[in-house]
């Protein structure tokens, strides 16, 4: 049996406007990856971690991918001794699943180690535990995408009911990530409790029109739906210059634009390659003159999900 393995998890985008905890898509870049280790010692342990900075815990237990391959070992009855190493390409508290691409690249090389005892959709509920170590919450709507590809829903979380949609239209992501850091914990202690019916009523029109939208290949629905009347007026406040970023990612042929899970990064879905590149350029430029810089990524959305690499 090989006893080390390298994976890859890809960035995700989680409530894509108006799926607030329940709709999420995976890009094909960037994402974190670990390698791990079977060893003699019956526990698991983080040999290394490199590109947090420090910030991330070594400790097993509080870090994701330590408490994934902690969960997930418990739930199949082994008790083997793993070695993790991760490598971190994507940047804490930004809003693009960070948190989440860890614990799933860490979930699915285990399971690989374990002959991959376990499916896909199998495997949300421990990524999910993973989240609850890192941000309080263990919502799956990064960790579901990440370790499935594509868009998917969680239609309901007791029981867990998670749904991946059929896509077949093109889509391109860009996301622009302004460098400041917002953590999840923060931008989700700011959200109203109590949603009035109103919104209720408008929210729940968006996400059926952006489900049906994407299945029937439908751009203009789509750009109709990607709205968000619960999270982002509250979050929007982390993000200077969040209404005119958002207007020049629109003005710029863009189909939506909205804040990219908790935030601050924002993304926007375009129908081609082009446009996704010019609204790049206008976000970027409207951030900048809200004096914030800004990396931007551009990517195709990932299909597949996280894999061995
Ligand atoms: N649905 C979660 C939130 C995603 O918005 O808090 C966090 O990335």
């Amino acid at each position: 049996m090989k006893n080390s393995v390298r994976a890859f998890a890809p960035a995700t985008v989680a409530n894509v406007c108006c799926g607030f905890d329940v709709l999420g898509f995976a890009v094909d870049h960037p994402g974190d990856e670990v390698v791990l280790t079977l060893n003699d010692s019956r526990e698991v342990s983080i040999a290394q971690i490199i590109g947090d900075g420090g910030r991330l815990p070594r400790e097993a237990g509080k870090n994701t991918a330590g408490v994934a391959v902690q969960s997930y070992l418990q739930a199949i009855g082994e008790q083997v001794g793993v070695e993790i190493e991760l490598f971190k390409n994507l940047p804490l508290g930004s809003g693009m699943g960070s948190s989440a691409a860890s614990g799933v690249a860490a979930l699915v090389a285990i399971n690989h180690l374990m002959g991959n005892r376990l499916t896909r959709k199998e495997l949300v509920p421990f990524a999910m535990e993973a989240e609850r170590i890192a941000c309080g919450s263990a919502h799956a709507d990064n960790v579901a995408p990440s370790l499935m590809g594509g868009f998917v829903l969680i239609r309901d979380y007791q029981p867990l009911d998670v749904v991946k949609i059929d896509v077949k239209l093109e889509l391109y992501c860009t996301l622009v990530h302004p460098h400041i850091e917002v953590k999840t914990s923060d931008s989700r202690r700011v959200l109203r409790p109590i949603v009035s019916l109103r919104d209720a009523v408008t929210q729940s029109g968006n996400i059926a029109g952006l489900m049906l939208g994407l299945t029937q290949s439908d751009y203009a629905l789509i750009a109709r739906s990607l709205k968000d009347v619960i999270a982002e007026p509250v979050r929007s406040a982390f993000i200077p210059g969040f209404e005119t970023v958002r207007s020049a990612a629109i003005q710029a042929g863009g189909l939506g634009c909205g804040i990219s899970g908790s935030g601050p990064t924002l993304f926007a879905l375009s129908s081609q390659m082009d446009i996704a590149e010019r609204v790049a350029k206008a976000m970027q430029h409207e951030f900048a003159n809200h004096q914030l810089k800004t990396d931007v990524v551009i990517s195709k959305l990932n299909l597949e999900g996280a894999k061995i690499i």
